[in-house]
């Protein structure tokens, strides 16, 4: 018996990856290797998502933001099935970057951001990275008047496509206190900026957890990282806290009237699946 395909299966899919924090071979983070965790997560999206449009990586590229470190990402991400598209986040350094990825989208002002627009919905990417100058441990976020300038003009003229807007730092508060000390700085003025399209969602990085909400209005989606993630801590002003958890990306699907976003693990156990005639044969065991 053959079955007519899904309608889903026609949807449009993009990937997000965030917070992937590459560092050299001799470097790790609370123990891992961040590299070969990016390595796992770009083998499991292409096995399982070779039919991707695109990919975005939403900012802390690099953990150091040095140049070192981009031109082993830009090793890692080349020959992909599907186009990158790069962000900034509060550990990036945008002249480093530039000097690895000159190709890269940016605006007049220099900031790396861009549209991205598919058939029913127009994808917005936003530079988060407060400065140049960069201040040694300042890792909150911040929107100029020319990003936020920017941000407006590609809110124009969306002709009924939906806005996917993506930015590093959150503009609101999470309850985990750490760091909620270091979202975007100006968040209000992002959040006026969406107010007027009640139909956007956000996606956010920099949390390094699977985290949804709405605020102000504006509803929003954070995603798990390739590399360490963060601690459902509520009470611990410490933005450090990180956890050893298995790698995580997000799988974002654009039916015509919506978005959807699932979050996926990467797992290297082989996935188990349940025989649900045998567990529908022999019905619920009862003593
Ligand atoms: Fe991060
Ligand atoms: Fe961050």
């Amino acid at each position: 018996m053959t079955h007519d395909p899904p309608a889903s299966a026609t949807w449009t899919k993009i990937l997000a990856v965030t917070d992937i924090h590459l560092t050299t071979p001799d470097e790790t983070i609370i123990g891992l290797d961040t590299t070969q965790r990016l390595k796992e997560t770009l083998a499991h999206a292409c096995m399982h998502h070779p039919d991707a449009e695109a990919m975005i990586l939403m900012g802390d590229l690099a953990h150091h933001g040095r140049a070192d470190q981009y031109a082993r990402l830009r090793a890692v991400t080349t020959n992909l099935s599907f186009p990158v598209i790069p962000m900034m986040g509060n550990h990036d350094r945008r002249d480093a970057f530039l000097s690895v990825f000159p190709d890269a989208p940016q605006t007049q002002s220099g900031h790396i951001q861009t549209v991205y627009e598919t058939e029913r919905h127009r994808i917005i990417t936003l530079d988060t990275l407060d400065g140049p100058p960069y201040h040694k441990g300042h890792h909150s976020g911040f929107l100029c008047e020319e990003r936020l300038a920017w941000l407006s003009q590609a809110l124009e003229g969306l002709n009924g496509r939906i806005p996917l807007v993506f930015a590093h730092h959150p503009p609101f508060d999470t309850g985990i206190v750490g760091m909620d000390l270091i979202k975007l700085r100006n968040g209000q003025a992002l959040l006026d900026t969406l107010s007027p399209h009640p139909d956007a969602h956000l996606f956010c990085g920099h949390i390094h957890r699977t985290i949804s909400g709405s605020t102000q209005g504006t509803s929003w989606t954070m995603f798990k990282s390739p590399a360490h993630q963060g601690v459902l801590d509520l009470s611990t002003p410490d933005s450090a806290l990180s956890v050893d958890e298995p790698p995580c990306y997000g799988v974002i699907l654009l039916p015509p009237d919506g978005v959807i976003a699932h979050t996926q693990g990467v797992y290297t156990d082989q996935v188990i699946t349940a025989d649900a005639h045998s567990l529908n044969a022999q019905g619920p065991q009862v003593e």
